[in-house]
């Protein structure tokens, strides 16, 4: 569950900036206009779209082994090694290597044999970079290295380096380092995603939970054929969730380097939609966790690295509300993987801040006021009571940054900054015409799909079309 322990206690509340009224007040007068519409509207005519089937659901697959948590049986291997590990980077914030048997167990100078292990390992990690895949994700290449006595190697790894390495591929344990080869999430990092296996005729299949795209998160129970030779196929794919989570649950700031997470999405409208909003909470921690490092480093004013402090706080506990009503309607929180990216420049920032701070996070601040003033759920309106409060901050906050980031920006560059942003307008727009479940609607309180275009369009009136620098 992200951020479990508690909200977050401030020793003292965040200060409320004239920007930070004034935006406060339009977006409140925005929703208020946007509900009045709709009920004139929805008085005259009735628009209900029918809601996609539901795809969840898992076909029968017996598990006969699973290899655990990165340790992987030697034995399985029939090796005359002390060690093997694939590794990989960066993989979220951290490095993952799945090991069999003990590193330089059988070496006679073991200190030097784990010197140059350390070596070897940091060599690997630095010709990784974070190169995005055909989903977006981002992995680093994958390394394998080996201790034998005192010799420690590392291996450039292909499919055929590897099968050379363990001859033919006809156990669990020489199948899980084949496809963790190939997919990058294969390791059993939790008990839903960990792979299982079965042997067959023609070597060992392998089942994952296997997710692709961010909008949607499209997650498909994967069964992958590991021949004996060492070459993969796919045998059959199902898929057993798709997870709008970033396009509509709650718009918000997402980091870059967010990258699909594979998790069991809930069976229900309801708990679906806190598992999303819990999980772009959570990405928010960090979108703003990396703001602060990016304007302390462009040396930014005081007020404006404050406010980005501030926000991670918020977001944190943002996160732990949604987090314990998808609790409270039979979902699993879970925080998405972001992977490290640099820092960027002026214009790189100016960039995103204007997508997802001036466009997604405004209208996030938007969405909440609606939702603050029409979920039915006591919790659920206390909550969007205060995320709406917050919401407002960080939008005036976006807004206070394109001002600042603009004014040192080229003409050239200023334009596709406001390009970026017209763009993200509509694409938001055209997000917001998917209808939101009757469900979901009355319990948090989430316009339908033609109040949700009301909305936009009243923020678009009210501010996107004015000169951004000017709010
Ligand atoms: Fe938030
Ligand atoms: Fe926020």
């Amino acid at each position: 569950m992200p951020y479990r322990s508690s909200p977050v206690g401030r020793s003292c509340a965040p200060i409320w900036d004239p920007t930070d009224q004034l935006l406060y007040l339009l977006l409140r007068r925005v929703a208020r206009g946007a509900a009045f519409t709709a009920a004139i509207a929805s008085s005259v005519s009735c628009l209900e779209e029918p809601l996609p089937p539901d795809t969840h659901g898992e076909p029968p697959f017996e598990p006969l082994l699973c290899v655990q948590h990165g340790a992987l049986p030697l034995a399985g291997l029939a090796l005359e090694l002390d060690s093997l590990e694939l590794g990989r980077a960066p993989y979220g914030n951290n490095r993952v290597a799945t090991i069999a048997g003990t590193p330089c167990a059988g070496a006679e100078r073991p200190e030097e044999c784990s010197a140059k292990r350390a070596t070897l390992i940091a060599q690997a990690l630095e010709s990784d970079v974070c190169n995005g895949d055909q989903w977006g994700n981002c992995f680093g290449r994958p390394y394998i290295i080996t201790t034998t006595g005192d010799d420690v190697e590392l291996a450039a790894v292909s499919g055929p380096e590897l099968h050379a390495i363990l001859g033919d591929i006809d156990t669990p344990a020489e199948a899980a380092l084949v496809l963790g080869l190939h997919v990058p999430e294969s390791g059993c990092d939790t008990t839903e995603k960990a792979p299982v296996y079965r042997l067959v005729r023609q070597g060992v299949e392998v089942r994952t939970l296997q997710s692709t795209g961010v909008c949607p998160t499209v997650t498909s129970s994967v069964v992958q054929l590991v021949a004996r030779d060492g070459t993969l196929s796919e045998v059959s794919s199902e898929v057993v969730g798709i997870d709008p989570l970033f396009c509509f649950a709650e718009p918000g700031r997402r980091p870059a380097g967010l990258v699909a997470s594979a998790h069991r999405p809930a069976s229900t409208e309801l708990g679906r939609f806190f598992q999303g909003a819990a999980a772009l909470e959570a990405a928010s921690v960090r979108a703003f966790e990396m703001i602060g490092r990016e304007l302390h480093a462009l040396g930014a004013p005081a007020a404006l690295q404050r406010k980005a402090r501030e926000a991670v706080d918020d977001e944190v506990d943002h996160s732990w509300r949604m987090a314990r009503l998808a609790e409270r309607f039979a979902a699993t929180a879970y925080v998405p993987s972001v992977c490290d990216t640099p820092l960027r420049d002026r214009f790189a920032l100016a960039l995103d801040n204007a997508v997802e701070g001036c466009v997604r996070e405004t209208f996030a601040a938007l969405l909440a006021t609606y939702q603050a003033a029409h979920a039915l759920d006591a919790e659920v309106l206390q909550a969007f009571a205060r995320i709406s409060r917050d919401e407002t901050r960080h939008a005036s906050l976006a807004w206070q940054l394109q001002a600042w980031l603009e004014a040192e920006l080229l003409p050239a560059q200023r334009e596709r900054v406001h390009a970026a942003q017209r763009a993200a307008v509509q694409a938001l727009r055209d997000e917001l015409a998917k209808e939101a479940d009757p469900e979901l609607r009355r319990v948090a309180g989430l316009p339908d799909a033609r109040t949700a275009l009301l909305l936009h369009d009243g923020l678009r009136r009210a501010l996107w079309e004015r000169e951004p620098a000017s709010a």
